[in-house]
């Protein structure tokens, strides 16, 4: 059984969470605060997005020194405390590691900056002529992935922001820098790490025109980089400890590499592609509905592929980079309590580790902010600049951002029903949709069958049954696009997991095993005898067992 299959990690996106100096941004105090919230849920790890010293262009993505603690979120011995407090609940931290890239403001760039050819070979400097980068190759947050330096007469790697500068790992100097950097947060009592973006951190070693795409197919999954991670995790002793890769445009094949046990390299990885079905040609700024065929086909290959060689699922449908799974496949207006649970089941019962995002646990949904000017990050003011000048309306591309910001999942944790979701006793940085007054915190624990309840019993019913969480899965109904079900299994038991995706009923038949089984959870009033054919109505789910 996979070390960790029995464990569920709850993400927290501190400067979003609770603030407890007013000052309008969460902080790590308010982390301490909330552990007895995240306890009573039941989660095992909290994930905690970057919390270092940081210039904030990518909110804290851009690490400038990870042996320090940015001051807008607290000090060292606040994570000391945090660690500790987080201990006594038997939780335990894991923290976010950015290696793929570190803010220009590093101490490294600096000095890079300043033509030291030591820690010029940090990063990836190239030659060229003013006007002409070294490739053609995109940055993710848009426009090239190269920046000049005049006074160096080179260029520099950036596959993020432009203050967000490649790192070369093909330097032994780096990777030992690096290895440094987990060695004292492990000693500092951390649990396990989060490692950003890092199927890319192994570029060509020759860099040349992308003239099908991005560039993208060069650095992605690139030639060293199961090497450079098993290197890391042995040499840091990490290889036991819950360590999850997000993996940016990867293939199965590599996952299946990074995450199976033997390889030594990760526990289990994040792969994006079901986020990607609502995006027309493959374009996340142009928007059509989910693509229910490729979503399921998606889960199944990647379920069912992972499975077969050993390889380990993060199981997620939200985080801070994503709009929130309620308003993106489920109905926030109509269905708003059923589809979030419902698309809770969908993936707390597969096979793999579930992550809960702050605030999925109440069914948060996206911001619906009206004005550019409510939006914040850096990647949706890009987008809205590239897209007016690309000859869109404001209306048409505040639309697309309302629907794709990485925002919609950065609003303040909704915790009651006061001003600003009694977030803060200041001014968010950000501004929380006006529906926390019903949507909160506060209200949903006091409520056994509120959302939160619903999560409480997901949590549970994975420590109560192995079957959850370790037996094999095989997915059914092929042909019922808006249907997604599947059989978990085991010598022991079986469990029958159906979600309806569509705000239609929908008529099941059931396989003959579950005839004599009941039903073990669901989002509706309870049928207790199964019967050959089961209807859904609209985005109900259940399980039997
Ligand atoms: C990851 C992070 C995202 C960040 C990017 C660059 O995708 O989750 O928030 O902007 O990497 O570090
Ligand atoms: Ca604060």
């Amino acid at each position: 059984m996979n070390h960790f299959a029995d464990k569920v990690v709850y993400q927290i996106y501190p400067k979003s969470f609770y603030d407890t100096n007013g000052d309008g941004i969460g902080d790590l105090r308010g982390i301490i605060e909330k552990l007895d919230y995240i306890k009573k849920l039941g989660t095992d790890y909290i994930w905690i997005t970057p919390f270092f010293t940081s210039p904030q262009r990518d909110n804290g993505y851009d690490v400038a020194n990870y042996y320090e603690i940015d001051p807008m979120f607290g000090t060292m011995d606040d994570v000391e405390e945090l660690v500790k407090e987080a201990e006594k609940r038997q939780i335990g931290i894991m923290l976010d590691m950015v290696f793929n890239h570190t803010s220009t403001e590093s101490q490294w760039f600096q000095k890079a900056l300043e033509g030291d050819p030591e820690y010029m070979d940090y990063y990836i400097f190239r030659d060229g002529k003013e006007d002409q980068p070294p490739t053609n190759w995109q940055s993710k947050f848009g426009g090239s992935a190269w920046e000049y330096v005049p006074h160096l007469k080179k260029w520099y790697l950036h596959l993020f922001d432009v203050t967000q500068a490649d790192l070369n790992w093909d330097n032994p100097k780096v990777r030992e820098e690096l290895k440094q950097v987990i060695r004292f947060w492990k000693e500092k009592g951390i649990q396990g790490f989060r490692f950003d973006v890092v199927n890319l951190i192994s570029k060509p070693e020759i860099f040349e025109d992308d003239l099908e795409g991005d560039g993208r197919r060069f650095y992605t999954d690139g030639p060293h980089v199961h090497e450079y991670l098993r290197e890391l995790a042995e040499d840091t002793g990490i290889t036991d400890m819950i360590t999850v890769g997000e993996m940016s445009s990867t293939s199965l094949e590599n996952c299946i590499r990074y995450s199976n046990p033997d390889e030594k390299e990760l526990s289990m990885v994040f792969q994006f592609h079901h986020l990607k079905v609502d995006y027309k040609n493959g374009n996340k700024w142009e928007i059509m509905l989910p693509d229910m065929k490729e979503l399921k086909r998606l889960f199944k290959t990647w379920q069912e592929g992972m499975q077969k060689y050993n390889g380990w699922n993060a199981n997620f449908w939200c985080n801070h980079d994503q709009p929130r799974a309620v308003s993106r496949f489920g109905d926030d207006k109509n269905a708003w309590e059923k589809s979030a649970k419902m698309l809770a089941m969908c993936i707390h019962f597969m096979r793999g580790t579930p992550y809960i995002y702050q605030g999925e646990e109440i069914g948060m949904t996206n911001a619906y902010y009206q004005s550019i000017q409510e939006y914040r990050d850096v990647e949706s003011l890009n987008y809205y600049d590239i897209m007016i000048a690309g000859g869109k309306t404001k209306e048409e591309a505040l639309k697309i951002i309302g629907e794709r910001s990485r925002d919609n999942g950065r609003t303040p944790m909704q915790w009651n029903a006061s001003e600003y979701a009694g977030f803060t006793t200041g001014t968010p940085w950000i501004f929380p949709p006006d529906n926390y007054e019903w949507i909160n915190v506060e209200q949903e624990v006091s409520d056994e069958n509120s959302i939160f309840a619903f999560y409480q019993k997901l949590i549970q019913a994975r420590k109560d049954r192995l079957v959850i969480a370790d037996g094999k899965i095989a997915f059914l109904y092929d042909d019922m696009d808006q249907i997604i079900g599947y059989h978990r299994y085991n010598e022991k038991e079986d469990m029958l997991v159906l979600c309806n995706f569509s705000g239609e009923n929908m008529t099941v038949s059931l396989p003959e095993i579950f005839l004599k089984k009941k039903v073990f959870l669901g989002n509706y009033e309870k049928e207790n005898v199964i019967e050959k054919r089961l209807v859904l109505r609209p985005y109900e789910c259940v399980a039997i067992a």
